[in-house]
């Protein structure tokens, strides 16, 4: 088989690099290990910055998102029983975020780019990119039992953090960054209206929660007939800080209730509304950038490249930058036969990923509670939510943050 552009992985990365050269009339093919079924139900980001909207939209993919997506013009800190809401367009000139999850992002682009015509195939996992410094770069995959190749003239790797494109660049020319965090989150969806109409980012004494949501998903009463008109019931997700290695399954409904509860604490009338949890997983928590992000005829783009921490919701919008700014010069190769952008890509994305490790890193560490946190350091942290409370400025910056640096 023989491509243009050979796209492992069809997470957000992938599809949408594989819809934004459909749309330029570049030829792709993708290759992804799982099947379609997971690809669009494992339970992941839900917070799109005001970039990753427009992209979206601007690619054909935005109409279910502008119908079901909810857009959030701030978010809740809550810390000492107090709660200051940080409100995100009178802070940036305009800006705020959508809430509609990473599964629906994914099911609306996997839906274009069959309709375009493919290809993307499942089940089909990627074992080695070989031949990147050279002219006819290779994917060797597996498909159905047999192996086969693909030969591109530009490989990109979107195949997440755990992915095979990476471990193709020589140690020689790579460098890794990571600091790891002796927490992690334990993520539960609920069937009951959230409890808050914008997130909730709380810092108790017992740690870290989150008060987070889905978009009203259309049900059928199960006591009515199938032709019935669907009932739309909101979903709550919600996020505890954990110890790392802890098994989901060692908590409790009931426990993961009361703690939420605890953690939501406030001097005021607010209650947390409990409903059946329909969903269970802890998600581990790593900051890692790897450099650079191309070698050769080799790219990488999104997890593949880099990981930042949960908290502040940066991973999916990072991984649609990389692919726009990936596309654009992949066009411009196309349009002007010069590989200028191409061969500016790792920089250009590095300095926005550094932006959102950054930001990931000052989220994470001034809400969560390390296991060796001493009295000093609880201190410190209230004294930068306080800070961030009383000055404008401190509040502009994490609001500019949150709500996405320019994409390009
Ligand atoms: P992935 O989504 O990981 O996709 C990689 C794809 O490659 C997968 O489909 C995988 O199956 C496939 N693959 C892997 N190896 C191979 C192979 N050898 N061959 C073929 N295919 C392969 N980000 C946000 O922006 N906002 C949030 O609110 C947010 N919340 C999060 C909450 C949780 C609990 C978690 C876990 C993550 C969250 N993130 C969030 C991060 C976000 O989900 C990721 O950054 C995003 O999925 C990255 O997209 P990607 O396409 O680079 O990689
Ligand atoms: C969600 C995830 C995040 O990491 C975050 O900061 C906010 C919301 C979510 O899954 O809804």
């Amino acid at each position: 088989m023989r491509t243009t552009v050979g796209i492992i992985g069809a997470g957000p990365a992938g599809l949408l690099l594989a819809r934004l050269l459909h749309d330029a009339g570049i030829e792709s093919v993708v290759l992804e290990s799982r099947d379609r079924a997971y690809v669009e139900q494992r339970q992941r980001a839900g917070i799109l910055e005001q970039g990753t909207v427009d992209v979206l939209r601007a690619a054909g993919a935005g109409e279910r998102m502008d119908r079901e997506g909810l857009r959030h013009d701030g978010i809740e800190l809550r810390f000492g029983g107090k709660r200051h809401r940080v409100d995100f367009p009178a802070l940036t000139g305009g800006k705020s975020v959508m809430v509609y999850a990473q599964t629906e992002v994914c099911k609306d682009l996997i839906a274009l780019r069959l309709k375009d015509g493919g290809p993307l195939l499942f089940e089909a996992e990627a074992l080695a990119v070989e031949g990147a410094e050279g002219d006819r770069p290779r994917v060797r995959f597996r498909h159905q039992g047999a192996e086969e190749v693909l030969e591109c003239d530009w490989v990109v790797g979107c195949d997440g953090f755990r992915g095979v494109a990476r471990r193709a660049i020589p140690a020689s020319v790579s460098r890794g960054f990571e600091r790891t965090y002796p927490f992690g989150w334990l993520g539960i969806l609920a069937d009951v209206p959230p409890s808050h109409d914008e997130l909730v980012y709380a810092r108790h004494d017992r740690g870290f929660a989150l008060l987070s949501m889905r978009p009203p998903v259309a049900r059928h009463h199960p006591s009515e007939e199938v032709a019935s008109l669907p009932v739309r019931s909101f979903v709550s997700r919600l996020y505890l800080q954990v110890p790392a290695g802890t098994d989901a399954g060692s908590w409790s409904d009931e426990a993961i209730w009361d703690e939420l509860e605890r953690r939501f604490e406030t001097d005021d009338d607010w209650r947390l509304e409990r409903g059946p949890i329909t969903q269970k997983s802890v998600t581990p928590m790593r900051s890692y950038v790897h450099e650079p992000m191309r070698h050769g005829r080799l790219l990488l783009a999104g997890d593949a490249a880099h990981i930042v921490p949960p908290t502040g919701a940066k991973g999916l919008n990072l991984a649609v930058g990389d692919a726009v700014t990936l596309a654009r010069a992949l066009v411009h190769l196309r349009d002007t036969g010069s590989a200028g952008l191409l061969d500016t890509y790792s920089a250009t994305c590095l300095r926005r990923v550094w932006q959102a490790e950054r930001f990931s890193y000052d989220m994470t560490t001034l809400l969560h509670r390390a296991p060796d946190a001493t009295p000093f350091d609880d201190r410190l942290q209230l004294a930068r939510l306080e800070r961030i409370t009383a000055s404008r400025a401190a509040e502009t910056d994490l609001a500019e943050a949150y709500t996405g640096f320019p994409l390009v």
